[in-house]
């Protein structure tokens, strides 16, 4: 283990190995051989998203103009203009934080990896920008992108993962700044709990907040948004088996991560943030008749259960190890490609956190 992991990346280091000897904490000469990558997958993943690339323009939004001014109720056009402003929040703060984990990786097709999901998260702010600028007037507007300034319900449940994200920012910068020494065992920690924040984001706060355009649609209401939003699902999809993959090398490479505390505490965490979620869910979706609440939280729970596979802990919810909602999938898929699934790079799961009882955890 590097006593300094946590440095800026060196541009070049003619001395070592083009191919990194870890993801974090390790050294790599700086020279991006995607023939010498130590996970090779990385480099499937890498023309994945890239082959995905899109812009919002090619949506057509004009009859979800129609429908947004002709078709939603009151409430419909108030929870559209919140779930939008709260999805921006999100991809703001997904955009800023991949930077980060961009400049501390040591291996550079994770950089690249991370750089391409920074870039999609920009490009994700601007198409939720193109649906509110399309459709809502200034007063909506700031309805929209105030509400996760305002809804105390929200800021509760968004609070969770973005203090956990900041602490993460915060730490690496007070490291690289001088202001704090480095402690190794502290840097993998406060990964280890800044990545389950961010899978939490790019789990289950987005992919809820999709389910509403997909009841619309279901409705026959605002095609055009739901098409725009399954873009975005896909590529959310796809971050979530980058991050699950980044989430068990990270463990892999630090087996000192794989303890009982460090089990409880993610269950917990998962926990915590499942009930923010449902909380939120019965305020904001209350007088909404396209979604029930119930089939809402149950999609919560099968969320979570998908981040617990990637994290490497065993189902929370084992009543909802499927989707149970059909119409979920029937209008949440662009071409029925999106499928969020474990992230399966390895062919056994390299988590094994360490438990004294021993029962549950057959990873
Ligand atoms: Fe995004
Ligand atoms: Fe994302």
């Amino acid at each position: 283990m590097n006593a300094n992991a946590i440095k800026p990346f060196r541009v070049f280091n003619g001395n070592v190995n083009n191919r990194a000897s870890r993801i974090f904490g390790g050294e790599a000469s700086g020279i991006c051989d995607w023939d010498d990558l130590k996970y090779p997958a990385l480099l499937q993943l890498n023309k994945e998203m890239f082959s995905e690339y899109w812009i919002e323009d090619e949506i057509r939004l004009g009859d979800d103009l129609k429908d947004y001014r002709q078709k939603l109720t009151a409430k419909e056009r108030y929870v559209f203009n919140v779930i939008t402003g709260y999805l921006t929040q999100l991809d703001s703060i997904a955009n800023r934080f991949n930077f980060l984990l961009g400049y501390i990786t040591t291996d550079p097709s994770v950089a690249s990896c991370i750089q391409l999901i920074a870039s999609f998260e920009g490009l994700h702010n601007r198409s939720y920008q193109y649906l509110t600028s399309t459709m809502l007037n200034d007063s909506e507007k700031r309805q929209a992108f105030n509400a996760p300034k305002e809804l105390a319900t929200l800021k509760k449940r968004n609070q969770i993962i973005i203090d956990k994200i900041q602490e993460t920012v915060d730490y690496m910068e007070n490291v690289l700044a001088g202001k704090e020494e480095e402690n190794t065992e502290k840097f993998y920690q406060v990964l280890y709990e800044g990545l389950l924040a961010y899978i939490i984001l790019e789990g289950l706060y987005f992919s809820g907040g999709f389910v509403y355009f997909h009841s619309l649609a279901r409705d026959n209401k605002m095609i055009g948004s739901n098409n725009m939003i399954n873009l975005i699902k896909k590529d959310e999809t796809q971050h979530n088996v980058f991050y699950g993959m980044v989430m068990q090398i990270l463990m892999l490479e630090n087996p000192s991560l794989n303890t009982d505390e460090n089990y409880e505490y993610a269950v917990s965490f998962v926990k915590k943030c499942v009930e923010a979620e449902k909380e939120w869910a019965a305020e904001l979706f209350s007088e909404i008749d396209t979604l029930s609440i119930k089939e809402y939280n149950d999609y919560v729970e099968y969320l979570a259960n998908v981040i617990c596979r990637n994290a490497g802990l065993s189902d929370i919810y084992t009543e909802n190890k499927e989707v149970k909602s059909k119409w979920i999938i029937n209008y949440g898929e662009k071409n029925g490609e999106n499928r969020a699934t474990k992230a399966d790079f390895f062919e056994t799961n390299v988590i094994n956190y360490s438990h004294e009882g021993g029962d549950g955890f057959d990873l």
